[in-house]
């Protein structure tokens, strides 16, 4: 028999928690502030304790640190208002086991308190290693740089608890390996994780995708469907790309995620629901916040736990790692035999700006891959952006490829910059920079798979800037998907 101590000055909540565990093989026993927890434990035999954060005579922060410095193995978990959701995260770096958010769920509560003991069991048994994220197979997150593994020791933390987490970085960056990396390696592992891309549903579907219908609401209704709240039930919804969900879904998603239930359209049926919500954006959602496009509230609730993922160029020490880790990956795939990188292909891959990130390298290696026939890929076998080698110009050319590159403040990267350098060859400064347009704005939409948005906001271009001048060179952004 396990002994459970339920901690809150409000008798009704500890009579409710202590009913819902009736069924269970515990002995439940009460206190009603901090001060009387700590004196409890200190003169019982406690193995777990459900701890309230708001109290008087001593918090629940407070008691959770005397009852870790008096016996570290018993477990606590906090409940708590999400109006205090920040000291409850705080508590779990403070060693608190993980938190709840009332009101309690007792089937929730059964279940944390379940893993709880099975952990403790293993604490006593595991020392820690650095965490090797479970993921879906033909996947790992790679990465040694000292950025890379601040974020993973954060990923192993918030994998255990069931707030919402909100995923920044620039397009490429892995933010989706992060959301499986929660995903799988938390409790909600066994049931399903369910990724909605939001910018690729159109805004009349989206409240049926997210809550489902039933047969008739609408017209062209002619079934009963699923949503994918639903449809993710016990496990993760990954929300991508949640900067760009409407302003009339925002509220809607605002009130499922502070009163987990939700009513598919045309029913008048509310479903409770218990899915993890994780969600990730590129944009900069705070300045959204500012000029009204993107709720406050929400904004709030979502960006509990941000997450951030630095862009590769500010990483490069994770260049060589991911190098190595996709060559594996292709050698499986194209069965070949390469070994690794010779020096200078390192070097030029340690140069380039990477504005598609991760995803870029990927492609990049994958190209280099194919054309290679030697053992090692060799910096011929990089694309032309990459290489970057200056070719030798006639000496009156340098100071027209200066102009032409700070011409109206764009940033090239440093690649394409250098091949253009090599392609002037006749100095007609209208014509070379028309040139130098063209080819920046391919590169840039095949870097960011011919995504308007993206392009335009990574690339600094005004969109309708940006879709004038795709229309002035006959490019389409959708041979670049
Ligand atoms: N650290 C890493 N280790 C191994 N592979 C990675 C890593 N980061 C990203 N990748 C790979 O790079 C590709 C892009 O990652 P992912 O799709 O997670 O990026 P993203 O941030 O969601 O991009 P987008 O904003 O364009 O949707 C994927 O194939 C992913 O597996
Ligand atoms: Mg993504």
């Amino acid at each position: 028999m396990r002994n459970i101590l339920v901690v809150d000055d409000d008798a009704d909540l500890r009579m409710t928690v202590t009913s819902a565990l009736a069924e269970g093989q515990y002995q439940v026993d009460q206190a009603q502030d901090g001060e009387e927890a700590v004196n409890r434990v200190k003169a019982g035999q406690y193995d777990l304790v459900l701890m309230d954060v708001n109290m008087p005579k001593m918090s629940g922060i407070d008691a959770l640190k005397e009852i870790k410095e008096h016996d570290p193995s018993i477990m606590v978990i906090i409940l708590t208002a999400f109006s205090n959701i920040r000291d409850a995260i705080e508590s779990t770096r403070l060693g608190a086991f993980n938190y709840l958010e009332k009101p309690v769920r007792s089937d929730n509560l059964v279940y944390m308190i379940d893993q709880a003991f099975r952990s403790q069991n293993m604490v006593k048994t595991l020392s820690y290693s650095a965490p090797v994220f479970n993921l879906p197979s033909g996947n790992e997150f790679v990465g040694e740089s000292n950025e890379m593994k601040k974020i993973f020791s954060v990923i192993d933390r918030l994998a255990r608890v069931d707030t919402a987490v909100l995923i920044r970085g620039e397009s490429g960056t892995g933010k989706e390996l992060v959301a499986q990396s929660l995903h799988y390696n938390g409790p909600r592992k066994e049931n399903r994780f369910v990724a909605v891309n939001c910018s690729a549903i159109p805004e009349t579907l989206m409240e049926s995708e997210f809550f489902g219908h039933e047969k008739g609401a609408f017209t062209g209704a002619d079934s009963r469907k699923i949503g994918k709240f639903q449809y993710a039930e016990g496990g993760t919804l990954f929300l991508d790309e949640i900067g760009e969900i409407p302003p009339s879904m925002q509220v809607k998603l605002l009130r499922v995620l502070q009163e987990k239930k939700f009513t598919p359209v045309g029913s008048n049926r509310e479903i409770e629901m218990n899915v993890r919500i994780v969600a990730a954006t590129n944009r900069d959602l705070e300045s959204m916040v500012k000029e009204g496009a993107f709720r406050e509230d929400l904004f709030y609730r979502l960006n509990v736990l941000p997450i951030k993922l630095p862009p590769l160029r500010d990483r490069k020490n994770d260049i060589e790692s991911l190098a190595r880790y996709f060559i594996d990956k292709f050698n499986l795939r194209y069965k070949k035999q390469i070994k690794g990188l010779n020096e200078d292909t390192l070097t030029a891959l340690k140069a380039h700006r990477w504005p598609g990130n991760i995803r870029e390298l990927e492609n990049v290696l994958e190209h280099a891959f194919v054309l290679e026939s030697g053992s090692m890929i060799s910096l011929e076998s990089l694309p032309e952006r990459i290489k970057g080698i200056p070719s030798p110009l006639p000496v009156s050319g340098e100071g027209a490829a200066a102009e032409v590159m700070l011409e109206e403040g764009s940033v090239p990267m440093e690649g394409e910059a250098m091949s253009f350098r090599m392609s002037i060859q006749k100095f007609d400064f209208q014509a070379s920079k028309e040139e130098f347009e063209k080819q920046f704005l391919i590169n840039a939409l095949k870097a960011f798979r011919g995504k308007i948005n993206q392009t335009a906001l990574h690339a600094n271009i005004p969109k309708k800037t940006l879709l004038r001048k795709l229309e002035k060179y006959g490019i389409s952004a959708r041979d670049y998907t």
